[in-house]
């Protein structure tokens, strides 16, 4: 969502450069990205680039809700109506608050592969365990995979966890918000089922499964287990001692 007017279209390198000319020189920066324009021609696919303004006052504008309150609505849901299917926009919409999660560098490495019809969800749930008295009841399920091409040393080896899984998050928070009951399926996986799903699904060597995510439209009333939460203490320490 844009808060302000975004930049005219330009590239995010050439809102480095730009940046950067102001203050010294860029010469070296410059050629290198007129190579890389050069190669990708005239009508590569420009986006949006650089800095925008934001105010504070907008910020919270926009970001005004009860979010503990929208948090603590949310359940695991297990119970579904399985007459109803979900619409192709409320998938639509629920990824599009998805992407909005970060992702290290911005890279976006995360890819959803969307099942609604009865039988394909069958299929991928056959190679799954956990969804055990309410996998015939789910309206779709989403397989969360994120492409590890992206990252290239050693110590980012594990960062596709960390993005995935917040993408899954607001993932099933989108959905959530949508008015459907998710439930996270895990992917604890051995080789051999990973490489069933992997077949199944058509998902390539360089993306590894995430997480899987089961939803629907909720019945009008239905229970779900009393998941407490542990004492707030247990989870924040503030200001601990340093060494
Ligand atoms: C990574 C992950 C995997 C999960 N896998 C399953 C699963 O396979 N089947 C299931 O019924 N619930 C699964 N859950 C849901 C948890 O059981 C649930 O989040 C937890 O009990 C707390 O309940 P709540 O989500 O209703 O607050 C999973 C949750 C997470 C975060």
């Amino acid at each position: 969502m844009t808060l302000n007017t975004p930049m005219p279209l330009t590239d995010v390198l050439s809102a480095y450069v730009a940046f950067n000319a102001e203050q010294g020189d860029v010469s070296e920066a410059q050629a290198l990205l007129d190579d890389l324009l050069a190669v990708a021609g005239p009508g590569h696919n420009i986006r949006p680039g650089g800095s925008e303004a934001v105010s504070t006052a907008e910020i919270v504008r926009q970001a005004r809700m009860d979010f503990v309150s929208f948090m603590e609505a949310r359940h695991s849901v297990r119970q579904y109506d399985s007459n109803r299917t979900v619409a192709f926009e409320k998938i639509e919409r629920a990824i599009r608050a998805a992407q909005q999660s970060p992702s290290s560098c911005n890279r976006q490495t995360c890819r959803v592969y969307a099942f609604t019809e009865k039988p394909s969800i069958a299929r991928v749930l056959a190679h799954h365990d956990g969804n055990r008295g309410f996998g015939e009841l789910l309206g779709g399920v989403f397989v969360v995979t994120v492409d590890l091409s992206h990252w290239n040393t050693v110590g980012e080896r594990n960062q596709g966890w960390v993005d995935g899984g917040m993408f899954a998050m607001t993932l099933a928070l989108g959905l959530h918000a949508e008015g459907l009951g998710a439930c996270m399926l895990n992917w604890s996986a051995a080789r051999e089922q990973d490489i069933k799903m992997r077949t199944c699904v058509g998902i390539p060597d360089n993306e590894i499964i995430i997480t899987l995510i089961g939803f629907g439209h909720m019945r009008d009333e239905f229970r779900v287990p009393v998941s407490a939460r542990k004492p707030i203490d247990m989870v924040l320490t503030h200001e601990p001692s340093l060494r």
